[in-house]
């Protein structure tokens, strides 16, 4: 059995003061309530250590959006895996379609990056995802292919239960355009046969594949049901405490 796990990425969204208002909400709303899945937190790095501080007394871990892949160094602008440890981060997204896409990193970096998480002990949320021109070609399958066989390039299968992956195709991401719940669970089922052919099939089906794209609390409950979707990471939804815990309550 797959525990659920529903996560927040707050991209570039709250200032520190929001950022306490929210998680305080957020902890406070869930006091009398045990989730039934992980939920994880993804705020901007400068609210990272005040956020760990709040959710000392708290069931949500902690995650950060991004890292960079080398250990340290002159890098001016990016955050290492030890700092991000050093703040109580326990997660990393690493690859989301908005740094591939605006940022333009390539498979190497990221593959790169999910190697240096996992050396540092934070678990990596590894995201691929088609965009719509893609999609339209009939290119789904080949893109999802090469993101996930470039990604985990060099993993053990022992490495790979400290990892995430996450579904979310890009003309989903904050469009309001959803993946109709078969449609998104038949392309977490051929991402579980990509890791069946690359590792085998327990370590299949024992990965967490979640779905990011447009998640609500309307959609969630039937995007959630699908036996290939084990969580959800969510975006504009994730903002508001109550459409969050809207979320975590349909998982
Ligand atoms: P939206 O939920 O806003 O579409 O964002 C999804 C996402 O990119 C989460 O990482």
């Amino acid at each position: 059995m797959r525990k659920k796990i529903v996560a927040g990425n707050w991209k570039m969204h709250k200032t520190l003061p929001e950022a306490i208002e929210l998680v305080s909400e957020l902890k406070n709303k869930l006091q009398n309530f045990q989730p039934a899945c992980d939920v994880i937190i993804f705020p901007p790095f400068v609210n990272l250590e005040s956020v760990s501080e709040l959710l000392k007394d708290s069931p949500i871990h902690l995650g950060a959006q991004n890292m960079h892949f080398e250990e340290s160094g002159a890098f001016t602008g990016e955050i290492s895996a030890d700092m991000l440890k050093s703040v109580g981060a326990e997660f990393v997204i690493i690859g989301h379609s908005e740094r591939r896409h605006i940022f333009n990193e390539p498979d190497e970096w990221i593959n790169e990056k999910v190697k240096r998480a996992l050396k540092k002990g934070l678990k990596p949320i590894l995201c691929i995802g088609e965009k719509l021109e893609e999609r339209e070609e009939g290119l789904t399958e080949k893109v999802l292919r090469r993101q996930v066989i470039e990604g985990l390039k060099g993993i053990s299968s022992e490495a790979i239960k400290n990892i995430v992956i996450a579904y979310e195709p890009v003309w989903a991401i904050g469009t309001g355009k959803t993946a109709a719940p078969q449609e998104a669970d038949s392309a977490h089922a051929f991402v579980r046969a990509i890791i069946t052919e690359l590792y085998d099939s327990d370590v299949a089906q024992s990965l967490t594949i979640q779905y990011g794209g447009s998640v609500k609390p309307n959609n969630a409950k039937d995007l959630l049901s699908q036996p290939n979707i084990d969580g959800a990471l969510v975006g504009g939804a994730c903002l508001k405490a109550d459409s969050f815990i809207e979320i975590i309550k349909s998982a």
